[in-house]
């Protein structure tokens, strides 16, 4: 038996015991990594596709700060510059995401990072959880120069039914795997742990920001708010490592652990989603009350059941909807090479490393 055969090794930093075993990669884990490796060695690395995400991650880097608002100052202090209606969706949006960043943050931190110990797999988790702390910056930056109402904004997920039931659908699985009791030596606790993930990277990030990201971005195009539309671009970019990461996660942890991928659980996870797909359409109703952008209620619904059959599709689980994609421009703004073409103000640098100066 190996001698990294002790839960102190392999779960805790603080505690190592002298062995001349070395840590095989067969043996690694995403989950339970107790029974056979060492959570302190990332090499040998198992999970190459961890391991680019985390390169991914970097090579993107960015700063809100390094973004002018001057444009979105001078538009937002216009009267004539926007509709009330418009400046409605725009609130709702920064109220929205300004909120849920930390959301998703706090779940890597307090109960992803904790069971996940599989040390390529934290890599990535260390990278995003500092890039969701970015993205918090974001909103906190436009907030701050428009000049909005902090306390309207950073309280409206508490204030407002759909961006709460959005949150609440979430949170609440945060709150189930934070419970001591969660064991993921039993299926229970690996499904209980799967819905976390599927709730995050899935419905959180993969279908919950949709609607706000394809609102935003409808200002961009017509060249309004420019500054704040590119930083959300920089979000949706992340977002769709973030949740790209999260969806070969779960399908490896369910490959490691297939007695956990039941058909009474596909079923809970399959509810889940269909129930996220009316929250986020309820969203979109309560944003867009009337049409605007060329964008109304419809196209919204058809846009979020198109993402929602994209996930699960990835999730191996069977497509709901068979719904178009009604903005196909929004994969072009995902995909890195298509940038100039997207926005015709100035093209970040992502690679910043260079211009540091010692
Ligand atoms: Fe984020
Ligand atoms: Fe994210």
């Amino acid at each position: 038996m190996s001698e990294f055969n002790t839960k102190e090794c392999s779960t805790s930093s603080s505690t190592i015991r002298m062995t001349k075993d070395r840590v095989s990669v067969d043996n690694k884990r995403i989950i339970n990594n107790g029974r056979t490796t060492d959570a302190n060695q990332l090499v040998p690395i198992k999970y190459q596709w961890a391991w680019h995400y985390y390169l991914d991650g970097c090579a993107n880097h960015w700063m809100p700060s390094e973004v002018s608002m001057q444009r979105d100052i001078e538009q937002w202090r216009n009267p004539k510059a926007f509709t009330d209606n418009e400046r409605h969706i725009i609130k709702r949006n920064l109220g929205f995401f300004s909120t849920a960043e930390t959301l998703v943050g706090n779940n890597i931190v307090l109960s992803i990072y904790k069971l996940v110990d599989n040390p390529e797999c934290r890599q990535y988790l260390l990278r995003q959880a500092f890039e969701e702390a970015i993205h918090t910056h974001a909103f906190q930056y436009i907030v701050e120069s428009l000049s909005l109402d902090e306390g309207e904004i950073f309280n409206m997920y508490r204030e407002t039914k759909q961006i709460y039931e959005k949150d609440e659908f979430s949170m609440s699985c945060t709150q189930g795997i934070l419970d001591e009791s969660v064991d993921l030596k039993t299926k229970e606790g690996k499904q209980k742990f799967l819905n976390n993930l599927v709730s995050f990277y899935v419905v959180t990030e993969g279908i919950f920001f949709y609607s706000g990201f394809v609102t935003m971005l409808s200002f961009g195009r017509q060249n309004r708010m420019p500054g704040t539309c590119e930083q959300i671009q920089y979000i949706l970019r992340d977002e769709s490592i973030h949740m790209n990461f999260g969806i070969e996660l779960i399908n490896t942890i369910i490959d490691e652990n297939p007695e956990s991928w039941t058909q009474e659980f596909k079923e809970y996870l399959l509810q889940r989603i269909k129930r996220a797909v009316e929250l986020e359409v309820s969203y979109a109703q309560e944003c867009l009350p009337q049409g605007i952008l060329g964008l109304n209620v419809q196209l919204l619904r058809e846009y979020v059941q198109y993402i929602a059959d994209r996930r699960l599709e990835k999730l191996r689980l069977p497509k709901q909807y068979g719904s178009n994609n009604p903005f196909p421009w929004m994969s072009e703004v995902i995909d890195l090479r298509k940038e100039k073409n997207f926005f015709e103000s100035r093209v970040t640098e992502y690679q910043t490393g260079g211009a540091l100066e010692w």
